[in-house]
């Protein structure tokens, strides 16, 4: 963290999209600067709209509304009820509708403040609301912040199909104020790390190291081993959605342990939160992973190992559904080709690939192995 008379200068990293430069992804330890970047991107005399949810209202609506009213014409805010369950098509209607009473235009700016469900919810109504109007994310939760603010993938749940609607669209700004994790409950922090020690696994064994060896810190909230994580996760997530911006390839990758994740996310009913379902999923496909060669045992236990470092679940007992119905469930999920799943499993730790070359009788093997039915 650099300091210039006072003032903590944070770290900037720039997100390109088609070799252009597209949108600067700021680590900062306040809110303070906020009104000043938005600035910079020309904003002032339009409106803004914060949309949040109650719970982030209750820590900060407020300090931000105070500290951009001042430079908007109008600044109104959206607030949704929290929760998975409300990142629906229902929602959306509603922040249409209040964009439309205060007149918003295309010259006007939604402001994402909140976790991933915020973020994507958000960005899903910019992409659409009048064919598209800008844009910009200030992700609160360790998830937002490591993963789901970077890339321009928006989108909502539909019926019992999660993500199943959705643009890619561009944020113009990513703002994260480092501290807000402070207020986040420790099951959502834990939930958190689990996208940022995938990143870990899939790309780069020498950020999963870093985790490993920052642990403690990293419980206790260490404001410059944090940020240095988020840096590190944003990093790694920025390499791969400048190389494949419309998940054609490589971006792909970052879906691992999202297929049977995914399966119990929905039929947990969202009891488990996304990164604990992911952290399972990531077990799961370890496990396969062993099966087909790829990985050794240690290698499988050390997987486990870091994941329950964190108080993630690398077990799923007393599941009221059968492996068969998590199995049925991961076909509801869009990640299918030509009526094959593709399926991300590991060639070592810190290197991932993609196959559609799995069978039923193999995603069932992993899924019984994390519900105990294999040891
Ligand atoms: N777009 C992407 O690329 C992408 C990637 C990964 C995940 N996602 C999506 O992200 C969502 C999960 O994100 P999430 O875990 O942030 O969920 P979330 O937005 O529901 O936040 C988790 C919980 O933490 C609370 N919270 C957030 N920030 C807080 C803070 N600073 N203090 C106190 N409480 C706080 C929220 O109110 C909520 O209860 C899922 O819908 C998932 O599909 C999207
Ligand atoms: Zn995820």
């Amino acid at each position: 963290m650099a300091y210039i008379s006072g003032i903590i200068m944070g770290k900037t990293i720039t997100v390109s999209y088609h070799k252009t430069p597209c949108y600067n992804i700021e680590l900062q330890k306040d809110f303070r600067l906020l009104p000043e970047k938005l600035k910079e991107l020309g904003y002032g005399k339009n409106r803004a709209c914060i949309v949040t949810e109650t719970v982030v209202e209750k820590f900060y609506l407020e300090e931000v509304k105070s500290l951009l009213s001042p430079m908007f014409a109008l600044c109104t805010s959206f607030v949704f009820e929290e929760g998975e369950s409300n990142k629906n098509t229902d929602t959306v209607g509603k922040l249409y509708n209040h964009l439309i009473q205060n007149s918003f235009d295309r010259k006007d700016v939604l402001i994402a403040l909140g976790g991933g469900v915020t973020g994507d919810l958000t960005g899903f109504a910019a992409a659409t609301y009048l064919r598209g109007i800008d844009f910009v994310q200030v992700p609160t939760s360790l998830l937002a912040q490591t993963d789901s603010s970077i890339g321009g993938k928006t989108g909502v749940d539909f019926l019992q199909y999660k993500n199943m609607v959705g643009a890619f669209y561009m944020p113009k700004l990513v703002y994260m104020n480092i501290s807000t994790l402070k207020t986040l409950p420790k099951r959502q922090f834990s939930s958190g790390t689990a996208e940022l020690i995938k990143h870990g696994f899939i790309k780069d064994n020498s950020y999963t190291n870093l985790i490993r060896s920052h642990r403690e810190a990293m419980i206790s909230q260490n404001y410059e081993t944090m940020e240095e994580i988020i840096y590190r996760s944003c990093l790694i997530k920025r390499d791969v959605v400048e190389r494949d911006p419309k998940e054609q390839g490589e971006r792909a990758l970052l879906n691992f342990g999202h297929t049977i994740g995914h399966a119990i996310e929905k039929l947990s009913d969202f009891t488990l939160y996304h990164g604990e379902c992911v952290s399972l999923g990531m077990v799961s496909a370890g496990y396969i992973s062993l099966q087909k060669g790829n990985i050794t045992q240690e290698q499988l236990e050390e997987l486990k190992h870091i994941l329950s470092g964190f108080g993630l679940p690398i077990t799923l007992e007393n599941f009221p559904h059968s492996p068969e119905d998590i199995l049925a469930t991961t076909k509801l999920d869009k990640k299918m080709e030509s009526g094959k799943i593709k399926f991300v499993l590991l060639k070592t730790l810190g290197d991932a690939y993609i196959t559609k070359e799995l069978e039923d009788s193999d995603l069932l093997e992993g899924i019984r192995y994390i519900m105990g039915a294999i040891v």
